[in-house]
């Protein structure tokens, strides 16, 4: 594998999820791997985990690492072509992005969806461009469209806690004071549709996922209804896909709350944080014994890991 943007670029989930089981056994034992390889950590947007969990693996597996917060370290980046550069904007992308890569073997990188514009975000237009210009692998850390390094984490957390071979997996979405971007369920549910778990998504109307990330899911749009018998209630946030990055509803009828989980078959919560609590979740069902939102987390570590080592092998 040489760059890490979605569930698509593994050569085998399957495998995928067995060099994960082996590098949280063994978490220092390819060390030779990252000997002498440095990996670049960019962030456009805010990080604790992404930053901490993708670092820590990169040193588990010997390599240096290096981060930059664009906004707050670095010149401000304009990424669109053809542009007059009047602006804030001291430097473009074009360079910005061969000089990085001139300084490492891997590159990271987190940008969100800006909201903008839809087509620019499903576009993927930044880390497009690193995949594009940098000359070496490029990982993503959460795209406008996708987290699969969140995504491959939950799997993997899935199928630690799972305890039949087809649990029932539920994405709801929550509510939340702010527009949060479709990247976590957009990639939650690709990915999990590879999986053969059953997977239902429950959300309020006008909430609906982009189809390509959907495939033949169906929605079912009674929260209640979806979350009967299920083993792993997965809570997320997201603004409209429709009506582009809008809040339609801040309705706390949606919140995961102990009433809720109560019509489960004792079901485990998943969010990937951070969380809102008494708004995405009640205090009760987070403060749970069956809410593993910290193995979770703390998985990232595994699969950013994984992918990494993926990565490494395949380095000239
Ligand atoms: N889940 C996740 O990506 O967390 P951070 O935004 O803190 O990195």
């Amino acid at each position: 594998m040489r760059h890490f943007t979605s569930v698509y670029d593994l050569p085998d989930l399957n495998e995928a999820l067995k060099t994960a089981f082996e590098v949280k056994k063994n978490p220092f034992a390819y060390q030779h791997l990252g000997k002498n390889r440095t990996m670049i950590l960019i962030f456009f947007n805010s990080s604790l985990r992404t930053r901490l969990s993708t670092q820590k693996a990169a040193m588990n597996l010997g390599m240096n690492t290096m981060v930059l917060n664009v906004n707050q370290d670095g010149w401000q980046l304009e990424s669109e072509l053809g542009v007059v550069m009047d602006g804030d904007k001291p430097e473009h992308l074009r360079e910005a992005i061969p000089v990085i890569g001139s300084y490492c073997d891997i590159i990271g990188v987190r940008a969100f969806a800006q909201f903008k514009s839809k087509e620019d975000d499903y576009q993927e237009k930044i880390i497009n461009q690193f995949v594009e210009y940098s000359g070496v692998p490029v990982v993503s850390m959460e795209a406008a469209t996708r987290h699969p390094l969140q995504s491959f984490a939950d799997h993997f957390t899935i199928e630690e806690f799972k305890t039949k071979e087809k649990p029932k997996v539920v994405l709801t979405w929550a509510p939340h004071p702010k527009a949060l971007p479709q990247a976590v369920p957009n990639s939650f549910v690709e990915w999990i549709r590879q999986a053969d778990y059953e997977l239902v998504v429950t959300h309020p109307e006008g909430y609906e996922l982009a189809p390509e990330f959907m495939g033949d899911i169906k929605v079912e749009y009674d929260q209640k209804k979806a979350f009967s018998g299920a083993d792993f209630i997965y809570a997320k946030n997201w603004a409209s896909y429709s009506s582009y990055g809008q809040v339609l509803s801040r309705d706390r009828n949606w919140t995961v709350d102990e009433e809720k989980m109560a019509l489960t078959n004792q079901a485990k919560f998943m969010h990937c944080l951070p969380v809102r609590r008494n708004m995405v979740v009640s205090d009760g069902v987070i403060d749970s014994p069956d809410s593993i939102v910290i193995q979770e987390a703390a998985n990232r570590e595994v699969s950013a890991q994984a992918v990494l080592k993926m990565i490494l092998e395949e380095l000239k």
